[in-house]
């Protein structure tokens, strides 16, 4: 990656957690299963160092179940370019006055990350919507395989589901970083003729 801005200041971080926060428990009644975000300052840090380790192909950031768009808010902070799809129309509708009230560059479509054929990978899962269909993407005007960087937040048992849906989309050095309860991002790439993920380690 190339021109990117320093990751985000302590500042900005406050700021970005407050409106998500006060987002969060003005909608939380509403949404379906009550809403879990991943912890901001924890995704800042590894950000940060992908960008500064060239981890990276490139900024364009794509994030499946983007929610309030904190992520993404991060992600621009840290000079991705970041690109949401989410299902709940209510957390899109959020997440784009989030991109308003903070003044940053990012987009969020209403939808499925899903696409139709990915019927066989998505089993065994109780949170991940399971809908197939190419929308959001179009939306967008993005195909997965244009995404350098994929974002993910999978419920426990829900990992291998959305590792398999990005070693089928995803284009040979495309990074899936993804966070887990415990406070830990994995970074997995996806490295031409390999049917493995290979892991860059936990951030
Ligand atoms: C655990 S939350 C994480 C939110 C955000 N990614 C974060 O880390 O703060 C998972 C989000 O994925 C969304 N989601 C679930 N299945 C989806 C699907 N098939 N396509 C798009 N979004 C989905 C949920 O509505 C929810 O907002």
């Amino acid at each position: 990656m190339s021109a990117l801005e320093p990751n985000a200041s302590r500042q900005e971080l406050a700021r970005l957690e407050a409106a998500v926060d006060q987002r969060g428990s003005a909608g939380a009644r509403g949404l379906d299963g009550g809403y879990v975000g991943s912890n901001l300052a924890v995704v800042d840090r590894a950000l940060a160092r992908i960008r500064d380790e060239d981890l990276a192909r490139g900024p364009l950031f794509c994030e499946w179940g983007s929610g309030l768009g904190g992520v993404c808010a991060v992600a621009a902070l840290n000079g991705f370019s970041p690109l949401g799809i989410e299902i709940q129309a209510e957390l899109v509708d959020s997440a784009r006055s989030l991109a308003l009230d903070l003044d940053l560059p990012m987009s969020f479509a209403h939808g499925t990350f899903l696409l139709p054929g990915d019927e066989d990978l998505a089993t065994g899962t109780d949170h991940t919507r399971l809908s197939f269909d190419g929308l959001a993407w179009d939306a967008l005007d993005l195909a997965p395989g244009d995404c350098d960087v994929v974002f993910a937040y999978p419920w426990p048992g829900e990992e291998a589901c959305v590792d398999r849906v990005f070693a089928r989309h995803a284009s040979d050095g495309a990074l899936l970083v993804t966070f887990h309860d415990w406070d830990y991002l994995l970074v997995q790439r996806k490295d031409s003729g390999e049917t493995e993920l290979a892991s860059l380690g936990w951030m």
